[in-house]
């Protein structure tokens, strides 16, 4: 459920109607629901009521800084996966004891900033990067909590290109070895080895995949214990679906991905973290743009709009679906149009969808691109110049720009001409 819904004959975000945000802002922007994200956020927490857990929500999938505010007043952690990530979470107050830091890449300069300004835990994924941050942790006199990630050789059944769990991926420390590597990081003084981690994939749409990760996690944990380590924290990752189209069966819900957790790791008395990100702000957002021409083609017709690749990668990336519906509601009855719904960028990559079949429409008509939250205007560039597009925080009757629309000038002043050119 979000809290995006026509009232009037008019989407609102909450209670704005999104057509007065578009007059205030410009198109194309994108416009997030406080609501959505509290509700979604309370769906995980309540998911693990009667367990000792920490949400650490994924800031990868947006990490404007009034969402990880939001997040934080409500109590979540933070899953950041680079030293950018983790400054702006401290920026939006949240403590080090509630960040952990994920990524098989972190570098020598990013483990000291987190250690020194502190840190819940460091989800490590390889022997190399074990070492360096025993390294780093006793350069500076302290030790670095850690997990290791596990790779459980599952397969997640999502997009190949958000899929972590198998082994060919380069996630985490094949199962297998697990008992070595452990023994060897119990022999490193700089770390501190309290638990094991493992994520298999995002937008998984099944259970089966989390359960069987679940049940080798939990298998691990005894097999940890009785080798002499004092596992405490599991953290189980992200990847919950979304229902990107409103005509399909919808994913499982966060209560029944909880019950898995409980049934599969819940009488280990471990200490619970997960990972979840687009769950929580994928449906919590939209994109919102002008059709700027209806042009008929040989074979079919084009609805040109204002919004591009550049800032909405997804589908051009994963053939990922998004709803996209007109601001104004069509009136009951209306005869339906059918498009292929495109961007100004030169490349035919640039497509948002194909032969799609929703109301008639013309130039100058607004329309939303549903399940935008998550992995919109993080992933999103300057590609073909365009500046990046702003972001609205919508609560209630009130909405503020929480990351304005940079000027042409602030955009071209950027670069620098060398001074011998
Ligand atoms: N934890 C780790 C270690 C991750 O790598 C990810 C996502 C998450 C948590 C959060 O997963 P979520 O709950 O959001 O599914 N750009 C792609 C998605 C990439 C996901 C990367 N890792 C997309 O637009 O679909």
């Amino acid at each position: 459920m979000d809290h995006f819904i026509y009232r009037n004959g008019v989407l609102h975000a909450e209670d704005v109607p999104v057509s007065d945000i578009a007059a205030a802002v410009g198109t194309p922007f994108y416009c997030y629901s406080a609501a959505t994200l509290t509700r979604h956020y309370a769906l995980f927490d309540e998911a693990l009521a009667g367990t000792d857990h920490l949400v650490c929500y994924a800031m990868k999938s947006n990490s404007n800084l009034a969402v990880l505010k939001l997040m934080g007043d409500l109590g979540a952690g933070m899953d950041v996966v680079s030293v950018g990530e983790y400054l702006k979470a401290k920026a939006a107050g949240i403590p080090g004891e509630r960040i952990v830091f994920s990524g098989v890449g972190k570098t020598r300069a990013e483990m000291r900033v987190a250690l020194e300004g502190g840190i819940r835990q460091f989800n490590v994924e390889s022997e190399p990067e074990m070492e360096v941050l025993n390294d780093v942790a006793l350069s500076l006199g302290l030790v670095a909590p850690i997990t290791i990630r596990v790779n459980p050789d599952v397969d997640a059944k999502t997009h190949a290109k958000i899929a972590t769990g198998k082994k060919e991926n380069k996630f985490g420390i094949p199962i297998s070895r697990a008992r070595d590597v452990y023994a060897h990081a119990a022999t490193l003084k700089g770390l501190d080895v309290i638990g094991i981690d493992v994520h298999i994939g995002s937008q998984l749409t099944d259970l089966e995949p989390f359960e069987l990760a679940y049940l080798k996690v939990a298998e691990l944990t005894r097999q940890l214990r009785a080798d002499g380590h004092d596992i405490r924290r599991l953290d189980l990752g992200g990847g919950l679906g979304i229902p990107y189209e409103r005509s399909n069966t919808a994913p499982p819900l966060p209560i029944e991905y909880g019950d898995v957790i409980k049934r599969t790791v819940g009488d280990l008395g471990c200490e619970i973290e997960i990972e979840p990100g687009r769950l929580i702000s994928g449906n919590a957002g939209i994109m919102v743009s002008e059709v700027i021409y209806v042009k008929s083609g040989e074979d079919r017709d084009f609805l040109i709009l204002d919004s591009a690749m550049n800032d909405l990668i997804r589908p051009a990336m994963y053939e990922s679906h998004h709803d996209i519906i007109p601001v104004t509601e069509p009136a009951a009855g209306a005869e339906p149009a059918t498009y292929d719904i495109v961007g100004p960028i030169c490349e035919s990559g640039d497509t948002f969808a194909k032969e799609r079949t929703m109301a008639r429409l013309n130039s100058g008509d607004l329309v939303a691109f549903r399940s935008a939250g998550a992995y919109g205007a993080v992933m999103a560039s300057e590609y073909n110049s365009r500046p990046l597009i702003p972001e609205v925080l919508v609560q209630g009757d009130q909405f503020a720009v929480i990351r304005a629309r940079p000027t042409f000038e602030e955009m071209i002043n950027r670069d620098i001409i060398p001074e011998w050119l």
